[in-house]
């Protein structure tokens, strides 16, 4: 809780008012009220529901609750020495709470709210990008020469999966309430490209004409296309250098409409996952256990993926061959959210945690399934069964995505 607070304080250091109190996106809320529901939170679950005090700022309840006042009317927010006393004071009870409380009963709960911190944590990351854009990206030495020597891009590839069951889901401590229960699914065999789409494939779209041929689009898509005159990925950097880099900041309607244009198409969350956890092996043969990272180690560090802020802007998907699974495919984890085909369900025996509003109140057919995590996912909030979820037309999120071909097709 200590480290992860540490890179929200270092996130905003240095945040103007505007950054701190305007929404830079009507679909997002401003970045100091993530920072104030941050606190809010862990107030209301650790210090109230679990040891029974109330909040020692009562009058926060209505600004920083969930379900307090409405995205757009959060902008008056208190200044950021205030806010940052509110986080201070809340952490100084929490962590002489920990002292003290029955850990071994709520455990679960402790983890949760790591990564609601986390999560809350990256969309301000988001939020500051979109303030920012376009940032200056500076790229330390060593990762100036690495990313000169992956720049160049990958032959397109594919790797095959074979029909069977996959497990999905985990029932760790730290599995939140919609990876529950762990239980088994069939997949037909399929190709599943090997990375991320780059920069490299997506520009061939775009020189197509991609973003002006209504025959790739869903009718979905291509009402939103017209509504907003996209043109190109929201983070999209027209520069040299970038090529190997997965594309970034797409919404579902575009990577649908880039598989559609290869003909392809997104994978669903069971294959993503399938690829993700890799394959029975003689060393593996239980397909029940199976590692929580693709890397098959239970340890996750910057070697095997792009994670956690600690470089600032994504990675050449090529970048991390340690963290390859063991079907082969790259960078399943960090760098770039991956959407999928799949809408946001419940798993068969779902259980709410901590309270419905979590995830339940999203199984409305109207949120798709991300999956993976991006270059600024905390390490709590990083691992195979994680599910993330947004609106189709979302694409503030650090977010792209890899294509499938059923294997009968290929
Ligand atoms: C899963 C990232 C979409 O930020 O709205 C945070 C996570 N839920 N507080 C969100 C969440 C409640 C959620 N996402
Ligand atoms: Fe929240």
């Amino acid at each position: 809780m200590i480290a992860c607070r540490q890179s929200t304080l270092t996130l905003i250091k240095g945040l103007t008012h505007t950054e701190l109190c305007q929404q830079a996106h009507p679909d997002f809320s401003p970045v100091g009220w993530h920072l104030g529901h941050i606190a809010f939170t862990e107030s209301l679950w650790l210090l109230e529901q679990l040891k029974g005090d109330p909040c020692p700022y009562p009058h926060y309840r209505r600004v920083f609750a969930a379900d307090g006042l409405p995205k757009s009317e959060r902008q008056n927010l208190p200044s950021l020495a205030e806010l940052l006393a509110f986080m201070q004071t809340i952490r100084d009870r929490t962590l002489a709470y920990l002292n003290t409380a029955p850990l071994e009963d709520t455990h679960r709960l402790w983890r949760w709210l790591l990564q609601h911190e986390s999560q809350h944590a990256e969309t301000a990351t988001l939020l500051l990008e979109v303030h920012r854009w376009p940032r200056k990206v500076t790229c330390s030495p060593t990762l100036a020469t690495d990313l000169a020597l992956d720049a160049h891009p990958l032959p397109p590839e594919m790797v095959y999966i074979p029909a069977g069951e996959v497990i999905l889901g985990n029932e760790h401590d730290d599995a939140l309430d919609n990876e529950r229960p762990q239980h088994l699914r069939y997949t037909d065999a399929f190709f599943i490209d090997r990375t991320p789409v780059t920069v490299h494939a997506f520009r061939t779209f775009m020189e197509a004409g991609g973003y002006q041929n209504q025959e790739f689009w869903t009718p979905q898509g291509w009402q939103w296309r017209q509504a907003y005159g996209i043109t190109q990925p929201r983070y999209w950097r027209d520069a040299p250098g970038w090529e190997a880099h997965p594309v970034c900041g797409v919404s579902l309607y575009e990577a649908q409409a880039y598989a559609r244009f290869v003909n392809k198409r997104l994978p669903t969350e069971a294959e993503w996952e399938k690829a993700a956890r890799g394959l029975a092996t003689r060393d593996r043969p239980n397909p029940k256990i199976s590692p929580l990272y693709p890397w098959g180690s239970p340890e996750i560090d910057h070697r095997y993926s792009n994670f956690g802020s600690a470089i600032g802007h994504t990675t050449p998907v090529s970048h991390h061959p340690l963290g390859a699974s063991n079907t082969g495919c790259l960078d399943l984890l960090g760098n770039v959210w991956e959407w999928t085909a799949t809408t946001f369900q419940d798993y068969p025996g779902f259980q709410a945690y901590p309270y419905r509003g979590y995830s339940q109140a999203y199984f409305d057919h109207a949120h798709w399934v991300l999956r993976g995590g991006s270059w600024a996912t905390r390490r709590w909030a990083l691992r195979s069964t994680f599910r993330n979820w947004y609106h189709p037309h979302v694409r503030e999120v650090f977010a792209g995505f890899r294509c499938v071909l059923d294997a009968s097709q290929a």
